[in-house]
């Protein structure tokens, strides 16, 4: 894929911007509509540059947190931050920050894709020639250059997709919300997007992200919230989120030999264990430890490994397990 590089001035400060490395900062956000409290004490912080990601079940509160962190929908109460600007105090600032995909939006209909992305583009201030090479860019980017005069309309889902995409990504924003980017994207629309994301954050963009395919949710976010009910129930790594699940990873190990039972049974103590013959079978909660452990053991008996399989918990039963299906 072609690198994308938004040419982001990272550091560079024009005004008296509050200091900041936090990106988006929610406090103790409350919204309810009528008798429904959609969004009920969310907190939490990211860190300029993080990918987040935001999973939840249908109807928990994902889509009107970012609607109230881009300035869309005020809260009940609590606060909304963007680079140290409060949302909704001081909301031109913040938004000149951020560029949002939002859940359900479309192109403007009878404007081409090129007149959608110009367009945008001179919102955020951008003169013609500025705007022209961005949509440019973009537009060959995310494959859309040869239906660049078609009118929005006349998209398929997909196309329509990708421009919302470049039509965040124009004013070149150092905070980037993604609310469900690859959903109605084919498989290489889709990969082309979390390419794009990658890139993005190595630029300095700070990403939230909502999404329903958990494992892309696990490739791409350094973190993750899990939100059930307008609550948050679980942050951390993908790799903190397996270990507090309580899944289970299974290793099967083969050696060259038959091994002891008592001296493997000393060795892996830690972690529930079976010996047969040349095959031990283990049952462990951390992630990375087991291999390395395996490796000594065999290391220090002058043991070869013949095979080694293992399965660790996918995102998805992490996922499940976590929000308590
Ligand atoms: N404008 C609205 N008026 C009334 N109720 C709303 C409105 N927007 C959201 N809700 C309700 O608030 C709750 C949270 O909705 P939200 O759209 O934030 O969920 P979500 O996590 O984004 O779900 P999904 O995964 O389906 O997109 C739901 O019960 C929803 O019906
Ligand atoms: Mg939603």
């Amino acid at each position: 894929m072609t690198s994308f590089s938004p040419r982001i001035r990272v550091g560079k400060r024009k005004e008296n911007r509050p200091m900041s490395t936090i990106a988006i900062e929610a406090v103790n956000l409350h919204k309810r509509f009528g008798n429904v409290s959609a969004v009920n004490g969310v907190s939490f912080n990211v860190t300029e540059g993080e990918i987040f990601g935001f999973l939840g079940p249908n109807g928990a509160g994902k889509t009107t947190t970012i609607r109230i962190l881009t300035g869309i929908l005020r809260p009940d109460s609590g606060e909304a931050k963007i680079m140290g600007y409060d949302v909704h105090k001081d909301p031109v600032k913040a938004r000149m920050l951020i560029g949002v995909v939002p859940e359900e939006a479309n192109p403007y209909p009878d404007l081409s894709a090129w007149d959608n992305l110009t367009l945008v583009g001179s919102l955020y201030g951008l003169s013609k020639r500025t705007a022209s090479e961005r949509a440019s860019r973009l537009l060959k980017l995310l494959d859309l250059y040869e239906v660049r005069e078609r009118k929005a309309r006349s998209l398929s889902k997909g196309m329509r997709q990708k421009l919302l995409v470049a039509m965040a990504l124009i004013g070149e924003p150092k905070v980037l919300f993604l609310d469900e980017p690859t959903s109605g994207l084919d498989v290489l629309s889709a990969k082309k997007i979390r390419s794009l994301i990658l890139d993005l954050k190595k630029n300095g963009v700070t990403v939230l992200l909502t999404t329903h395919n958990v494992e892309e949710a696990g490739e791409l976010c350094d973190r993750i919230a899990i939100i059930n009910g307008g609550q948050i129930v679980e942050t951390g790594s993908p790799d903190d989120l397996m270990i507090k699940s309580g899944l289970y990873t299974y290793i099967s190990v083969k050696f060259d030999r038959p091994i002891n039972p008592e001296d493997a049974g000393q060795f892996f103590k830690a972690w529930e264990h079976r010996v047969q013959g040349s095959r031990i079978l283990l049952i462990c909660k951390e992630s990375a430890d087991p291999i390395v452990r395996v490796v000594e053991y065999a290391k220090a008996r002058c043991l070869s490994i013949i095979d080694i399989h293992t399965s660790p918990p996918n995102m998805e039963d992490v996922f499940v397990k976590i929000i308590g299906g």
